[in-house]
């Protein structure tokens, strides 16, 4: 007997009992990154008009945002700076006084049990608003290298566990990790946002941290949307020049992708939902067009069912809530 009516699939989803107990896939606060932006000041709470429930922080406030999240059990925050002066270098990216490394210092201190992530890129403190310094109209892949990994020890000395390059720039794994070794932080992890595409779902996030180039695009060093296979080559490159975590940037509208390399590496596999993908959930819900929580979770349950062990969300706070909730 090999179907219906002996096979009957809805006898596992009659109560909630029995479909909480086979139920493939939950999602875990402890896997969960909050992001958050910071700045210098005291006091500052600037909220951000794209982004609804996020706001510049000034360090006061970040520590205040950075317990409630150690509260509900997320397990680690990530840190996006936004400096007082750009620069045609980006020179504030390892200013040891800057917002991210003084925000680092106050969070270790305050909230030990939280995993502090710090983005490392150049394209919130240069003034054209590119991930690496120019060369005329080019992005000089080779000149950021040195400024990534002077970033990178920087945060590592400010308390990063985990620093996190989403430049893009060909190599830069590599000149982090010898940077953070010779520089005596050998315990400190990189993960690299290794496949990150092009993606007009970063629009909000550019709005946060007033960092859309002044000109031209990001389409010479982010990936194109419609590659898969060149997706796998950027991951095993980056696993190659010794990155720890490997991340697919954005999440929902890649889950292919995330399946793929999950399928194919074994370090941990790590999933931004970035801020466009927020964004448009917060907009159809502010209409009562869709219902938001459950959307938080269903949207988080697709990245992990895709293969994602930890997923980067601005719904960090909410879903930590709510998986509370449901449990
Ligand atoms: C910086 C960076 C960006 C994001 C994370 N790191 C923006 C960009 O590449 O333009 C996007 C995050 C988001 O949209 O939530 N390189
Ligand atoms: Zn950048």
């Amino acid at each position: 007997m090999t179907g219906f009516p002996a096979v009957r699939p809805r006898r596992l989803r009659h109560t909630p009992t029995i479909r909480r107990m086979v139920s493939e896939t939950r999602l875990d606060p402890a896997k969960l990154v909050l992001p958050a932006f910071v700045v210098n000041g005291e006091g500052i709470e600037q909220p951000i008009a794209s982004m609804p429930g996020h706001a510049r922080l000034s360090l006061d406030r970040a520590v205040d945002l950075a317990r409630r999240a150690a509260g509900l059990g997320i397990g680690g925050i990530i840190l996006f700076g936004i400096p007082d002066d750009k620069d045609p270098e980006g020179t504030g990216a390892w200013d040891p006084d800057g917002p991210v490394p003084r925000a680092l210092r106050a969070i270790k201190n305050a909230v030990p049990d939280l995993v502090l992530w710090a983005d490392v890129c150049l394209c919130e403190y240069t003034s054209h608003g590119h991930c690496g310094p120019l060369r005329g109209t080019e992005i000089d892949n080779d000149a950021a290298l040195p400024s990534l990994a002077r970033a990178a020890a920087v945060y590592a000395d400010a308390g990063a566990d985990v620093v996190a390059p989403s430049d893009m720039m060909d190599g830069r794994v590599a000149a982090i990790r010898t940077g953070l070794d010779a520089a005596g932080y050998e315990n400190i992890a990189v993960c690299s946002y290794a496949v990150k595409y092009a993606s007009a779902y970063y629009g909000p996030f550019r709005d946060a941290a007033d960092s859309a180039p002044a000109f031209g695009d990001r389409l010479t060093y982010q990936m194109d949307p419609a590659n898969a296979r060149e997706a796998r080559r950027e991951a095993l490159l980056d696993v190659d020049e010794g990155a720890d975590m490997i991340m697919v940037k954005p999440a929902g509208p890649y889950q292919d992708i995330i399946r793929d390399l999950r399928d194919r590496i074994d370090l941990p596999l790590v999933a931004y939902q970035v801020s466009g993908e927020m964004a448009m959930v917060e907009a159809a819900a502010a209409r009562g067009w869709i219902d938001r929580d459950r959307i938080i979770l269903e949207s988080l349950t697709g990245i992990v069912r895709s293969g994602a062990d930890i997923v980067i969300t601005y719904f960090a706070l909410d879903a930590a809530r709510l998986i509370q909730e449901q449990s």
